[in-house]
């Protein structure tokens, strides 16, 4: 877990990815933004990214920074299905311990899963985020990403 002073401050990404996506309708524009922009500003992670839902259970890789990601994600694997077929944010501080995590990267350690919804709060995608140390999102980044996930709502169609 990053100390206080290392820990990310969501509210300017989530203002400068505001003034990055002015008037823009493009769901491929908006996803690369952002996938860029927290991959930039949030040091712990080793990949960011999304996982688009293209068929009733069944996601598939998005915009991305990191290494390769994984091209598709049926609903009932993963901790990205699982954070799809709930409906909510899954936070797994620790990936050996969570059955069924897909290892992308071998050494992925932690891990968190945000729902992405457009502005009929349907299920488009999820936001993906590893990382190399054990532990490394909390409730703090949870409610950010939860906050960056809902500023891209309006840019989603
Ligand atoms: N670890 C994810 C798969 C995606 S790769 O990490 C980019 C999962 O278990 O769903």
């Amino acid at each position: 877990m990053p100390v206080p002073e290392q820990r990310p401050r969501y509210e300017e990404i989530e203002r400068e990815l505001g003034s990055l996506l002015d008037g823009c309708d493009d769901a491929t524009a908006a996803l690369s933004t952002a996938a860029a922009l927290l991959f930039a500003h949030l040091p712990a992670a080793s990949w960011v990214g999304f996982y688009r839902v293209v068929a009733p259970g069944l996601l598939r890789v998005g915009p991305y920074q990191g290494g390769i990601g994984c091209l598709e994600i049926p609903f009932d694997r993963g901790v990205c299905g699982a954070a799809a077929s709930r409906g909510e944010t899954v936070v797994v501080p620790d990936v050996s311990a969570f059955a069924g995590h897909i290892a992308c990267d071998p050494d992925t350690r932690s891990e968190i899963v945000v729902p992405v919804r457009d502005a009929g709060g349907r299920l488009v995608a999820v936001l993906d985020l590893d990382s190399r140390d054990l532990d490394a999102f909390g409730d703090a980044d949870r409610i950010g990403l939860e906050g960056i996930a809902a500023a891209l709502t309006p840019h989603l169609g």
